[in-house]
C-alpha cells in the first residue's frame, strides 16, 4: 500500500482518476504473484473498479508502447516480439493489440539466466546481466570463439551449450587467472549473435512490420547493437528503466486489454506457469476474451 500510494501521489492522481486496475497474475514467482493479485482484487472490489487480468510477458511486450517522447508513432503490426527476460527468451508475434501467438522459445535457460548463471562462473555480481555487461566493456568480443546453436526447423533458441562451454573453459584456468573481460565480452556477443540470427530470420519468414524487444535483457547494449545492424525492419526498444520489471508495463498492457474488454472477478488466481500466445481454452472461458 505504500508504493501505491507513493505512485499515485508521484503521478498527481488520486483515486477517482483510476478507470481500472490491472494486476500480473502470472507466469512468476508464486509468493509475489499471490500479494499481487490478492492486493488488486481487494482494490478493485474496494473502489467499485473493473479488474484487468495482465499476462507479465504481455507487459514486457507493451513497454514498448511507454515513450519517452510521446507522442510517437506505434509499433505496427504483424510485429515480432522477442521478450528476453530472467526466465523467459520466447518470439511472439502480435498480429494486433492482444493477438499474441509464440513462434520461438528457448529450449533450456533463458537468455538473462544464462548471463546471471555465466556472471556466476566468473565471480561478478547479481544481476549477471548488468554485471557481464560492464565486464564485457573491457574484453574483446572475437577473443573466444564459443559455440552458437540453433534448433533447426524452428524458431528456437538454445544456451545450455554455450553456458557448458564457459564452464569448462572457467575451470581450465587456475583459480583467479581467468580473463574475466574477454570471456564476458566473447560471452555477451555469443548470446546476442543466437538471438540475433534466430529473430532475423523469424522476422524475414513471417513478413512482419517491426521487431519489437522487451525484457531484462532488452537493456543489454550488445543485443542492441547487433540487432540494429542485422534487422531487415524498424527495432523498437522500450527506455532501459522499462526494460526490467516495472508496474507501468502491466498498466500499458492493461490499457489495452481493458480496451478490449478484459476482466476478472474476485476468483482470479496467480497462475506461476501462465503462457503467452499457447490456446489454452480452459483460460480463455476463464477470463472472457483471454
Ligand atoms: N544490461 C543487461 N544485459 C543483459 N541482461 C540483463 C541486463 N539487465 C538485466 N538483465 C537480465 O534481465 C533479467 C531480469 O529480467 P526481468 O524481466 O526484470 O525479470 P524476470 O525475469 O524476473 O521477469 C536478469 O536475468 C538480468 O540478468
Ligand atoms: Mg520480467
Amino acid at each position: 500500500m505504500p508504493a501505491i500510494e507513493e505512485a499515485l501521489r508521484r503521478s498527481g492522481r488520486d483515486w477517482n482518476d483510476l478507470d481500472a486496475i490491472a494486476v500480473a497474475h502470472g507466469p512468476g514467482l508464486a509468493g509475489s504473484l499471490l500479494v499481487g493479485v490478492n492486493t488488486a482484487k481487494a482494490l478493485a472490489f474496494a473502489r467499485g473498479l473493473p479488474l484487468v487480468p495482465v499476462n507479465h510477458l504481455a507487459g514486457h511486450i507493451y513497454a514498448g508502447w511507454l515513450y519517452d517522447d510521446f507522442p510517437s508513432p506505434e509499433p505496427r503490426f504483424p510485429l515480432l516480439c522477442l521478450v528476453v527476460s530472467g526466465a523467459h527468451s520466447d518470439l511472439i508475434l502480435m498480429t494486433g493489440h492482444n493477438r499474441f501467438r509464440r513462434v520461438g522459445r528457448t529450449r533450456d535457460d533463458a537468455a538473462g539466466e544464462a548471463f546471471d548463471k555465466v556472471a556466476r562462473l566468473l565471480g561478478l555480481g547479481y544481476p549477471g546481466g548488468p554485471a557481464v555487461q560492464r565486464a564485457a566493456a573491457a574484453g574483446r568480443p572475437d577473443s573466444i570463439p564459443f559455440p552458437r546453436s540453433s534448433i533447426p526447423g524452428s524458431f528456437d533458441v538454445s544456451f545450455s551449450g554455450l553456458k557448458t562451454a564457459m564452464r569448462r573453459l572457467v575451470d581450465s584456468f587456475p583459480p583467479g587467472t581467468a580473463p574475466v573481460a574477454d570471456l564476458a565480452a566473447s560471452f555477451q556477443s555469443a548470446v546476442a549473435d543466437v538471438l540475433v540470427t534466430n529473430t532475423v530470420r523469424a522476422a524475414a519468414e513471417l513478413g512482419v512490420e517491426e521487431i519489437l524487444v522487451g525484457g531484462g535483457v532488452a537493456a543489454n547494449l550488445e543485443l542492441r547493437r547487433q540487432l540494429e545492424a542485422r534487422s531487415p525492419v524498424p527495432v523498437r526498444w522500450p527506455p532501459i528503466r522499462w526494460c526490467t520489471d516495472n508496474a507501468a508495463m502491466i498498466a500499458a498492457a492493461g490499457y489495452f486489454a481493458y480496451q478490449d474488454g478484459a476482466r476478472a472477478d474476485v476468483t482470479l488466481d496467480a497462475d506461476a506457469t501462465l503462457k503467452l500466445g499457447i490456446d489454452r481454452p480452459e483460460e480463455r472461458d476463464a477470463l472472457g476474451a483471454h
